[in-house]
């Protein structure tokens, strides 16, 4: 068993919509019905508009609720725009900031990603903060110089803070939504640099951070992957809108 208790994140990205929304949290409900799961947190992050019916369904699930962005000011004139006050108004308990989709489509930045944390963290919001290097980076043996850059970004924000707050996610964009995975030693080897940047950066709870992988994990490989030291849960794309994958997902967590 861990030290670090595991963080299970369903990233529902830009799908669903109401009906289908209320057949995916019955599902889940179903399933945490048949058979409770202990020692993982649990948390699943609707697109903007659906954040309201998924308060309203996660109820007393104990299955946090989270946001996929917010935004990098406070409340005022920033048309279209979700703010961190709104998200904590909604009860959210999460938000994921710096997704390798937003930098990439949005132009986030390693600056705005910062900028973003210290919103969230400012309104008692847990960040789920990602990183992650593309194929060409890999491949031109770039990996940890890219990561290293992105963690940089981020430390001095949180370094005076706890862990209960500030969660990474490695996701490597060559494995997001690909059906290729990281293997678990590629993906252990990337989490224990990123924990041993955390504390060189003078990160305070760099060891009770917990780290995330990203990237095509399905209830198949999740076992192996949560199974690595430095792996603490998963932030899950695909698999996480079919709810006994991500529920079984979960319990591969729950079993570390
Ligand atoms: P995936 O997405 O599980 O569909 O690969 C993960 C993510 O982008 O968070």
């Amino acid at each position: 068993m861990k030290s670090r208790k595991p963080l299970v994140a369903g990233n529902w990205k830009m799908n669903g919509d109401i009906v289908s929304n209320e057949h995916l949290f019955t599902g889940l409900r179903a399933a945490l019905e048949r058979t409770a799961i202990s020692q993982v947190d649990i948390a699943v992050c609707p697109p903007f508009p659906y954040i309201g019916q998924a308060a309203a369904w996660l109820g007393d699930t104990g299955i946090a609720l989270g946001a996929q962005n917010v935004a990098a000011f406070p409340n005022g004139a920033y048309t279209g725009e979700v703010s961190a006050s709104m998200l904590a108004d909604l009860g959210c308990r999460w938000v994921i900031v710096g997704h390798s989709e937003r930098r990439t489509l949005a132009g986030e930045t390693d600056g705005i990603v910062a900028s973003k944390l210290q919103m969230a963290l400012a309104h008692e919001i847990g960040v789920i903060a990602c990183v992650g290097e593309s194929l060409e980076e890999r491949e031109a043996g770039q990996a940890e110089a890219v990561i290293g850059r992105q963690i940089d970004a981020l430390a001095p924000v949180m370094a005076p803070l706890g862990a209960d707050r500030i969660v990474i996610a490695y996701e490597p964009v060559w494995a997001i939504g690909t059906g290729r995975t990281a293997s678990p030693e590629t993906a252990q080897e990337m989490h224990a640099f990123i924990r041993a940047r955390l504390r060189e950066r003078g990160v305070r709870a760099a060891d009770a951070i917990r780290i995330l992988y990203g990237g095509s994990v399905k209830a198949s490989n999740a076992a192996t992957l949560f199974a690595m030291p430095d792996i603490d849960g998963g932030l899950i794309g695909g698999a996480s809108l079919v709810a006994d994958d991500f529920m079984n997902i979960c319990r591969c967590a729950a079993v570390v």
